[in-house]
C-alpha cells in the first residue's frame, strides 16, 4: 500500500500547489484551493486494458509526412447537417470531444440522439447520471429505435473500459466526465484531479484504438467547464451548447476544433421528442407582424458562414428612478453603453435619462458587430415611438465617432436579406467597393453617418 499524499488543486485552472493558499498562483482567483488526496501511481494499477495487450506500448518511429496516408481513416459520417458542419464534417476516428453545456440544456438529448441515429455503428453510452430506465425512457420519447446502442451505468474508468474490451464499440458516449473516477487517484468524483486523470484515460484509448469518444461536461457558473483549461487542452474538439433554457432554441458552437473550423454553428429546436434542427433559422427569428411596431429592427448578421436575420427589439422609456437601468438579453451590454454614448456625444440624441432595454429574438446571442446599426436604428425608433417600416433591415457596425462601419461577407447578407422577401437593407458606404448593386433586386442603401439613416427612416 503506498503512502497517502495530498495535494492541493486550483478547482478553477487545476494548478497544483503543495500547500494551501488563499490565491492560485496561475490563474489569480481566490478561495479556489482544495485538498485532494492522490495516490501515486503504480506500475500495476494501470491497466493496459485498452490496448488488448499487457506490455507497454512500443514507442513510435518518426514518419515522412508525405508517406502518412489519410484515407485509411475517412470520417464517420453523422446524421444531421448542423452536427456535421460543426463537427468539421463527420466524426474523425480516435478523436476526443468535449461536449459542455449548462445542466438541463439537452447535452444528454443531443448525444442519445446521435448514439440512436447511428445505426451502423456499434455504440456505448456510459451514463454516470441517469439509470438505464431513465435512458430508456428518454429514447422512446425521442422514438428511435437502434439495436447497435448498449447502455451502461457506470462511474469507475476501469469497469468501464473491461465493458469496452468485451463490447467493442465504435463510439463511445460518457455522461458525464465529472460523475467518473478511476481508481488510481483517491480524490472524489468531480475534484479537478478525478476529471483530468479520467479524461486523460479516455484520450488515451480514443488515440491508441482509434475509438472516437465524446465526453459531456458541466459548465459552472462562471459558464466555463469545470476543470476548465486542463480538459481544453486536451481534447481534440470542444463543443458548446448554449441557449436560454426558457427558449426552445440552442446553439451548438465549436469553440476549438483540431478538424474543422470554430466559426460554424448549428441551432436546434427542443421539442416534445427531442431536438429538431433548425434548418431555416432567418425565417424563425423574424415575428411576422400585421403592423409595423416602433423599437423592431432586423439586423442581417452572419454566425460562422451562415447568414441569419435576426429581430434586434428596444424599448427605451424615462427613468423612473433616478438611475436610468440598461438591460441587455442576447447582446453585449458594455458595446450597448458604447452604442448609447455614440448616440449621446456624437449624434446628440438625449438618452442618458432614458431607461434603455434591449432583446435579441429567440434567446440567442449574437457576437457579430453587424447587428450594431438594428440596434441604433431601434433604439432611436423606441425612442421617437416611430416604427421602421417591415421591409427594411440593416448590416452595419457603429464606430465611436458615430461612422457607419463595414461588415465582412456583405453580399451574403443581402442576398440572404433579398432572399427572405426585404426591399431595402442600409449597409455601409465602405461597403459598395467591389459590390455589384446591380446584381441584386433589394434596394441597397449605403450611409456614412447616423444622422443619414435617422433621417432616411423617419426624416
Ligand atoms: P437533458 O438532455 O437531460 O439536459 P442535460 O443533459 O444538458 O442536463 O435535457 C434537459 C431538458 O430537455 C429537460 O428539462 C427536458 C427537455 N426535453 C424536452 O423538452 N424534450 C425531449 O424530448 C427531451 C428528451 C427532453
Ligand atoms: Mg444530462
Amino acid at each position: 500500500m503506498s503512502k497517502v499524499k495530498t495535494t492541493y488543486f486550483c478547482q478553477s485552472c487545476g494548478t497544483q500547489a503543495a500547500k494551501w493558499v488563499g490565491k492560485c498562483s496561475s490563474c489569480g482567483e481566490w478561495n479556489t484551493l482544495v485538498e485532494e488526496l492522490v495516490k501515486k501511481e503504480s506500475k500495476n494499477d494501470r491497466l493496459q486494458l485498452f490496448s488488448g495487450n499487457k506490455n507497454p506500448k512500443q514507442s513510435n518511429k518518426p514518419v515522412l509526412l508525405q508517406e502518412v496516408g489519410l484515407q485509411d481513416f475517412p470520417r464517420i459520417p453523422v446524421p444531421g447537417k448542423e452536427l456535421t458542419r460543426v463537427l468539421g464534417g463527420g466524426i474523425v476516428p480516435g478523436s476526443l470531444v468535449l461536449f459542455g453545456g449548462e445542466p438541463g440544456i439537452g447535452k444528454s438529448t443531443l448525444m442519445l440522439q446521435l448514439a440512436l441515429r447511428l445505426k451502423n455503428l456499434k455504440v456505448l453510452y456510459v451514463s454516470g447520471e441517469e439509470s438505464e430506465q431513465q435512458i430508456k425512457m428518454r429514447a422512446e420519447r425521442i422514438g428511435i429505435t437502434t439495436n447497435t446502442c448498449f447502455i451502461l451505468q457506470e462511474t469507475n474508468t476501469q469497469n468501464i473500459f473491461q465493458q469496452i474490451v468485451e463490447i467493442q464499440p465504435q463510439l463511445v458516449v460518457i455522461d458525464s466526465i465529472q460523475t467518473l473516477h478511476t481508481s488510481i487517484i483517491e480524490s472524489s468524483p468531480g475534484s479537478v484531479s478525478q476529471v483530468r486523470e479520467c479524461a486523460a484515460e479516455f484520450l488515451r484509448f480514443a488515440k491508441e484504438t482509434n475509438t472516437p469518444v465524446f465526453m459531456i461536461g458541466h459548465i459552472t457558473k462562471e459558464g466555463s467547464l469545470a476543470g476548465p483549461k486542463v480538459l481544453e487542452h486536451m481534447v481534440d474538439t470542444v463543443l458548446q451548447f448554449e441557449g436560454d433554457t426558457n427558449h426552445i432554441y440552442r446553439l451548438l458552437r465549436a469553440t476549438k476544433n483540431r478538424f474543422g473550423s470554430t466559426n460554424e454553428m448549428g441551432i436546434y429546436e427542443m421539442s416534445g421528442d427531442g431536438l429538431r434542427e433548425v434548418t431555416n433559422p432567418s425565417e424563425i427569428l423574424i415575428t411576422h407582424r400585421e403592423f409595423a411596431t416602433s423599437g423592431v429592427a432586423i439586423a442581417a448578421t452572419m454566425e460562422g458562414n451562415r447568414p441569419m436575420l435576426i429581430e434586434t427589439q428596444a424599448l427605451v422609456s424615462s427613468a423612473a428612478y433616478g438611475v436610468p437601468q440598461r438591460s441587455s438579453t442576447g447582446f453585449d451590454l458594455r458595446r450597448l453603453s458604447m452604442l448609447l454614448a455614440v448616440l449621446e456625444k456624437r449624434c446628440g440624441f438625449k438618452l442618458a435619462i432614458k431607461d434603455v432595454f434591449i432583446n435579441i429574438a429567440g434567446g440567442i446571442k449574437v457576437e457579430d458587430p453587424g447587428i450594431d446599426l438594428a440596434l441604433v436604428c431601434g433604439i432611436l425608433s423606441s425612442n421617437e415611438d416611430l416604427p421602421i417600416a417591415q421591409n427594411v433591415c440593416f448590416a452595419a457596425e457603429v464606430g465611436l465617432t458615430g461612422e457607419i462601419r463595414p461588415v465582412n461577407r456583405i453580399e451574403q447578407r443581402i442576398s440572404e436579406a433579398q432572399k427572405l422577401g426585404f426591399e431595402k437593407i442600409f449597409i455601409s458606404s465602405f461597403n459598395k467597393k467591389g459590390l455589384d448593386l446591380k446584381s441584386f433586386s433589394i434596394e441597397i442603401i449605403t450611409v456614412n453617418k447616423i444622422e443619414e439613416v435617422f433621417n432616411q427612416l423617419f426624416g
